[in-house]
């Protein structure tokens, strides 16, 4: 028998690996449930032959690294950021708190959260120059590529962000992209409506002043429903943090390359953009509205059954549960229609869940509501276009990836990111030059 790399104290805690070639077995150890992909790399036929290597298109059960930012246990439906259960952030506490919270692992003092508060409220302005590069963008421009090349751009206005081995300099950083996420975010949204673009108030709440930013036209003061702003604030902490999700990891990608962090979050804001993560929202409301009424629920769930359909908005690969977020945010859209008048689709959703999960297809499967199925509803009764959706979700998600970058660049154990491939294509093929081939 051999050691992958030496015998583990307790062979308890170790998998036993035959490699049927050979015929040699080897003790790989098992830390914290997992082993090392290293350790696999050292089972070979022979000194010249590759190790073994683990092939996991999409990580499916791979983990990148050690974090203490969020648990999530998707059986039991459990969401907790630095420990804090989700319901207790979301009823008790604000996004600007959370976002103290994520970065910096604990609660704050309250003199820690007013300096807290200060900081990210001073820093909320951008250069002029970033909004002139903004009115450059064609008029029908969608906010996402607006806001992610805007992010990437103050790379350029900020260019001491590079030296993310100062703790203070880094800090700095934090500071003004977690300030300056919704201005960009409402600018973009003022731009696509031929509308100028409005600066901020700092006398105003971080998410009052992201509305005010949105809806301002000529009154002297934008003052929003106080239960709007609650009700967008807890979409915020609900969008906080999420793990290792796609645009998480493309920020710790590209973090890796020890980039500064605006261009890592600028990747991180790509990733959201595509329909596989930060869209589903927008297809909830699209499946609604074909749904139409109440009585055409049973035909498509039919179709749904039959596999002609997906019920949007049902399903999760982490949670095998209800989606704790989900619950919250359907308590969200009470308070939001209150103030607005209900949605019409609304009707529509609360019949369908209640018919999906008393269904055995859903059941069997473990198909709950995900935090998708209400929140497309509350941003329309905002009136935010769905375009605007996923821009939501990006300043909601910007403590998450701050506070992952900030883990990463601080981790010993990490390096940069450079996945392993299993080569397919030909080999030592001959060249033939153009100029002999074309003949
Ligand atoms: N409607 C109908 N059937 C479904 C659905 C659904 N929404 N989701 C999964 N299934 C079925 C699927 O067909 C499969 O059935 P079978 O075993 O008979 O083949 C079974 O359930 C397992 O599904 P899966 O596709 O293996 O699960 P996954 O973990 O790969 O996919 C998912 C997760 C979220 C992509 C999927 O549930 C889905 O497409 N849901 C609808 C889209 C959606 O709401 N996405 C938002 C996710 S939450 C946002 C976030 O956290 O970033």
């Amino acid at each position: 028998m051999t050691d992958v790399p030496a015998a583990t104290e307790d062979k308890n805690q170790s998998l036993t690996v035959r490699d049927n070639r050979t015929g040699s077995e080897y003790d790989v150890p098992i830390v914290d449930g997992a082993i090392q992909a290293a350790d696999l790399g050292k089972i070979r036929t022979d000194e010249d032959t590759p190790g073994i290597a683990v092939y996991d298109p999409g990580f499916v059960n791979t983990a990148s690294c050690r974090s203490a930012v969020t648990f999530i246990d998707g059986e039991k439906g459990i969401l907790e950021y630095r420990g804090y259960p989700i319901e207790q952030l979301a009823e008790k506490s604000n996004f600007l708190e959370v976002n103290y919270l994520l970065i910096h692992g604990e609660l704050p003092t309250k003199e820690q959260y007013d300096n807290w508060v200060h900081e990210i409220t001073y820093h909320t302005f951008v250069h002029e120059n970033v909004k002139t590069f903004m009115q450059g963008f064609r008029y029908d421009a969608h906010p996402m590529g607006m806001l992610m090349a805007s992010v990437g751009a103050l790379s350029t206005f900020y260019p001491d962000a590079r030296n993310i081995s100062d703790p203070d300099n880094r800090h700095m950083q934090i500071v003004r992209m977690i300030a300056k996420m919704p201005t960009l975010g409402a600018w973009s949204f003022r731009h696509a409506q031929g509308k100028p673009y409005i600066y901020p108030d700092n006398e105003l709440g971080y998410t009052a002043n992201f509305l005010s930013m949105l809806f301002k036209m000529s009154e002297k003061k934008f003052e929003a429903d106080e239960r709007l702003v609650k009700a967008l604030d807890v979409l915020f902490i609900l969008h906080a943090d999420h793990e290792q999700n796609c645009s998480t990891n493309a920020v710790r990608s590209v973090g890796s390359s020890q980039v500064d962090p605006y261009s890592a979050v600028a990747a991180g804001v790509g990733a959201l953009y595509g329909p596989l993560h930060g869209g589903a929202n927008e297809a909830v409301l699209r499946m609604l509205r074909r749904i139409g009424s109440k009585e055409n629920i049973p035909s498509f769930i039919e179709g749904v059954k039959n596999g002609n359909e997906k019920l949007m908005g049902f399903g999760h690969r982490v949670y095998k549960n209800y989606d704790p977020r989900a619950r919250i945010i359907k308590k969200s859209a009470e308070d939001v229609f209150e103030v607005t008048g209900t949605n019409p689709l609304l009707d529509i959703a609360l019949e369908l869940e209640k018919i999906a999960l008393e269904d055995d297809y859903f059941v069997s499967r473990k198909l709950y509501p995900n935090v998708d199925f209400y929140s497309g509803l509350i941003y329309e009764a905002f009136q935010f276009p769905p375009e605007m959706f996923t821009v939501l979700f990006a300043i909601g998600r910007t403590p998450g990836w701050l506070a992952q970058w900030l883990e990463l660049v601080q981790d010993k154990e990490q390096k940069i990111a450079r996945p392993k491939q299993i080569y397919t294509g030909d080999r030592q093929l001959e060249f033939v030059p153009a100029s002999e081939r074309w003949k």
